[in-house]
């Protein structure tokens, strides 16, 4: 069975209604054959990537980058998963209250780094998620999972 891995930072309330939404959308009922593995970034380990199919990330923006937690993910698993997870797909989701430049152009150097493969459109959500916000994350949940059906 295929795995998708979600690695993620989740320090609000705001960020975990984006990770409910992303989960609800990867775990849709109408997408078969695809386990969903949700880490910590803080908790997230080599073998951990090494075992998914692909991936979804989310992070709030913090100082202008991503959230330390999901840079110690990377700090960890990089050069044991470069290679071997070569052409995965990935997509991520922010959430960022006053600019999401930094953070995004570090996953994409990041993500190029690895030869991960961009599987959908960033969602970037400020302050509360509106329903609007909440269906892209539904909807980059879904995309990246049914990537990954058989
Ligand atoms: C130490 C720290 C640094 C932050 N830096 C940024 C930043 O550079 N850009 C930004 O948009 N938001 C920044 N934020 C805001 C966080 O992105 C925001 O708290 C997080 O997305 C959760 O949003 P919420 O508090 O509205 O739920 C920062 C928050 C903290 C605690």
């Amino acid at each position: 069975m295929a795995r998708l891995l979600i690695v993620h930072h989740t320090p609000s309330p705001h960020c975990q209604e984006m990770f409910e939404a992303v989960v609800k959308g990867a775990t849709d009922p109408d997408i078969e054959g695809v386990e969903v593995v949700r880490k910590a970034a803080l908790a997230v380990t080599a073998s951990d990537v090494l075992e998914a199919d692909g991936y979804v990330l989310g992070t709030p923006a913090n100082l202008g980058y991503i959230s330390g937690a999901l840079k110690h993910a990377f700090d960890c698993i990089y050069y044991p998963c470069l290679d071997a997870t070569r052409g995965r797909p990935y997509a991520l989701y922010l959430h960022s209250n006053e600019g999401s430049e930094g953070a995004e152009k570090a996953v994409k150097s990041i993500t190029t780094g690895l030869g991960w493969v961009k599987a959908a459109e960033n969602v970037v959500v400020s302050g509360k998620p509106t329903k609007d916000d909440l269906q892209a994350c539904w909807e980059l949940g879904a995309t990246v999972a049914a990537q990954l059906m058989g």
